[in-house]
């Protein structure tokens, strides 16, 4: 083989965005203002956002007009993105994203009506549950649907020394199917499970306190939605011991309520805060676009 000079063709680096992230007022999360999530990013603003990400647990891009192939492209630069068991909801053509909608057509739901009506982590239920989700806003109601979300690391650092020595060796079953008959009494839509799919949402077990991947904090995972009962304790016990949990975990100085805004879409980190969506009444349309990213065995 003789030596020839080769010459290296490679795009030049992509150019910077100017964007501000803006720590929300009284409150862990950010805003993030002036970026285009749908324009190639550089290596150097995906840092960036990333690291706020990781210290803010949620952050909040205004004015974000992305299709859905731009939300998922944009998503999966976190890692693999999830597929939910409720295939009915899927996006025509762009199946990694999850319809999130009170909207009927025709009689039938578009979109997962009730998704958030119980405290939860998404997919805690997975033995890899999610890192993180993203929701992108398409039609918001006149008042209502805000969603609420909980600091977990702040709601564990408030516990006494002598709580954290006894959830430290703890683990906790959770399951899809711990309030899926209560949700489905609600929502008739909600088909009872195939066998394919009741193998695709076994329990899980994880540890009742997980340390970040990421950042090495410490964080409460435990949930109303779908933390059943703590491995190896006695019902009654599990029982008190989570209802205490729950209680701990929601307190209303670890909240950030989001008020949802036109084009905003919300990236949170399912490591470190648990969600709720606090309600749409019936005759008010909302429809949101979900990504669901890939996380860890927690640990
Ligand atoms: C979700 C969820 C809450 C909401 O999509 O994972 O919990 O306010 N949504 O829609
Ligand atoms: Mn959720």
């Amino acid at each position: 083989m003789s030596a020839r000079p080769s010459i290296v063709l490679s795009d030049p680096p992509l150019a910077s965005q100017e964007f501000d992230i803006r720590p929300v007022a009284g409150s862990f999360a950010a805003e993030v203002v002036g970026v285009d999530l749908g324009a190639p990013l550089s290596d150097q603003d995906f840092a960036r956002i990333h690291q706020a990400h990781l210290d803010h647990h949620v952050l909040v891009f205004r004015d974000q007009r992305i299709t859905p192939a731009q939300q998922v492209a944009f998503s999966q630069r976190f890692g693999t993105l999830q597929i939910h068991v409720q295939r009915k909801f899927q996006l025509a053509g762009q199946p990694e994203v999850l319809i999130v909608s009170n909207i009927k057509e025709k009689g039938e739901p578009i979109g997962l009506g009730d998704a958030g009506a119980y405290w939860h982590s998404d997919l805690s239920y997975k033995d890899r549950p999610s890192l993180g989700s993203l929701l992108h806003a398409q039609i918001l109601p006149e008042e209502g649907g805000d969603t609420l979300f909980a600091n977990q690391h702040a709601a564990y650092d408030a516990l006494s020394d002598s709580l954290k020595r006894v959830l430290a060796p703890l683990r906790a079953e959770h399951s899809y199917l711990a309030k899926y008959e209560e949700l489905r009494a609600r929502s008739p839509w909600r088909p009872a499970l195939t066998p394919a799919q009741l193998a695709e949402v076994r329990p899980a077990v994880h540890p009742v306190v997980r340390t970040h991947p990421e950042t090495g904090r410490k964080a409460l995972f435990v949930s109303e939605h779908f933390t059943t009962r703590i491995d190896s304790w006695p019902a009654q016990e599990s029982q008190a011991l989570l209802a205490q949990l729950f209680d701990q975990s929601t307190q209303p100085q670890f909240i950030y309520r989001h008020q949802w805004q036109s084009g905003d879409l919300v990236f949170w980190d399912n490591r470190s805060v648990v969600h709720l969506a606090a309600g749409t009444p019936d005759h008010l349309p909302r429809k949101l676009y979900r990504t669901t990213i890939e996380g860890d065995l927690p640990r």
